[in-house]
C-alpha cells in the first residue's frame, strides 16, 4: 500500500504516519524529519535545509525530489509506504509519478488530514518532539509519562524550532498557496481521500483504517 498524508503543518500527518506504519508495517517516510536529522548531524544537506525551514519557506524541490524517489525505490519500500510531509509543490508530485511510473508502480491512496487554520496554532504551541526517535507528543492531548522525557526512547525533548507562532502563520499561508493545489491533483487521479482531523487522534485513525481498509 502507498500512501501519502496530505494536510496543513500541525494536522496531524506525522501523527497518524507513525501509527499506520505500525499498523501496516510499512516505513513511514517524513521529509521533514530527515531534513531535522540532517540539521542534527551537521551535513551540507542539512545546513541547505534549515535556512528555509527556520523561515516557514518549502526547501527548493531539487533538494527534496531525489531524495524521497530513491527512498522510495529501496528494499524496504516493496511492499508499500506512507510518505509524509511530500509531496508538497505540484513539481514534487510530478516528479515522484514519473519515477513510479517507470517502475510501473503508483500511489493508491492520498489521504488528506483535514483541520481548520484555527486549530493549527493551539496544536503546534503545545507539540513536543524528540530529536532523537521522532516521536511527537502535545503536552495536552498526548502527554508524556515524566514532563520533557520521551516516553519512547527516554531522550530529552524539544519545541521544533519552527513552532513558534509567527513562523506557523507563515507555513500556513505556504500550504494554502503551494500544497492545497495538490488536493485538485489527487482528486483528479482519483486517490483522494478526506478525513476529519479535528476529531481525537484514535478516532482519525479509525476513520484512515477504515478507508484503507
Ligand atoms: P514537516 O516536518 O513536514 O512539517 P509540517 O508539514 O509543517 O507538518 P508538521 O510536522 O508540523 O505537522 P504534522 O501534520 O506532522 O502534525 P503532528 O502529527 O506533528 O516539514 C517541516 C519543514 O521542512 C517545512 O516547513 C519545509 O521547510 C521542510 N520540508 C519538509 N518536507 C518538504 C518538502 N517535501 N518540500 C519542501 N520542503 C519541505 O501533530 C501536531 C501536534 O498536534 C502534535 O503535538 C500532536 O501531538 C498534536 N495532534 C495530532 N493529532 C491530534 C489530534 N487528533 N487531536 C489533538 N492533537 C493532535
Ligand atoms: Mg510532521
Amino acid at each position: 500500500m502507498k500512501i501519502i498524508m496530505l494536510g496543513a503543518p500541525g494536522a496531524g500527518k506525522g501523527t497518524q504516519a507513525k501509527m499506520l506504519a505500525d499498523k501496516y508495517m510499512i516505513p513511514h517516510i517524513s521529509t521533514g524529519d530527515i531534513f531535522r536529522a540532517n540539521i542534527k548531524n551537521g551535513t551540507e544537506l542539512g545546513q541547505k535545509a534549515k535556512t528555509y525551514m527556520d523561515q516557514g519557506l518549502l526547501v527548493p524541490d531539487e533538494l527534496v525530489c531525489d531524495l524521497v524517489v530513491d527512498r522510495v525505490q529501496q528494499e524496504d519500500c516493496k511492499d508499500g509506504y506512507i510518505l509524509d510531509g511530500f509531496p508538497r509543490t505540484i513539481p514534487q508530485a510530478e516528479a515522484l509519478d514519473a519515477a513510479l511510473a517507470n517502475i510501473g508502480s503508483k500511489i493508491d491512496y492520498a489521504v488528506n488530514v483535514e483541520v481548520p487554520d484555527e486549530n493549527i496554532v493551539n496544536r503546534m504551541s503545545g507539540r513536543r518532539a524528540c530529536v532523537a526517535c521522532g516521536a511527537t507528543y502535545h503536552i495536552v492531548h498526548s502527554p508524556t509519562k515524566e514532563e520533557g522525557i520521551c516516553d519512547r526512547c527516554g531522550k530529552e525533548l524539544i519545541v521544533r524550532e519552527d513552532d513558534k507562532p509567527e513562523t506557523v502563520t507563515k507555513r500556513l499561508n505556504v500550504y494554502h498557496e503551494q500544497t492545497q493545489p495538490l488536493i485538485d491533483y489527487y482528486t483528479k487521479q482519483g486517490a483522494l481521500k478526506e478525513v476529519d482531523g479535528t476529531m481525537s487522534m484514535d478516532e482519525v485513525f479509525n476513520a484512515i483504517v477504515n478507508i484503507l481498509g
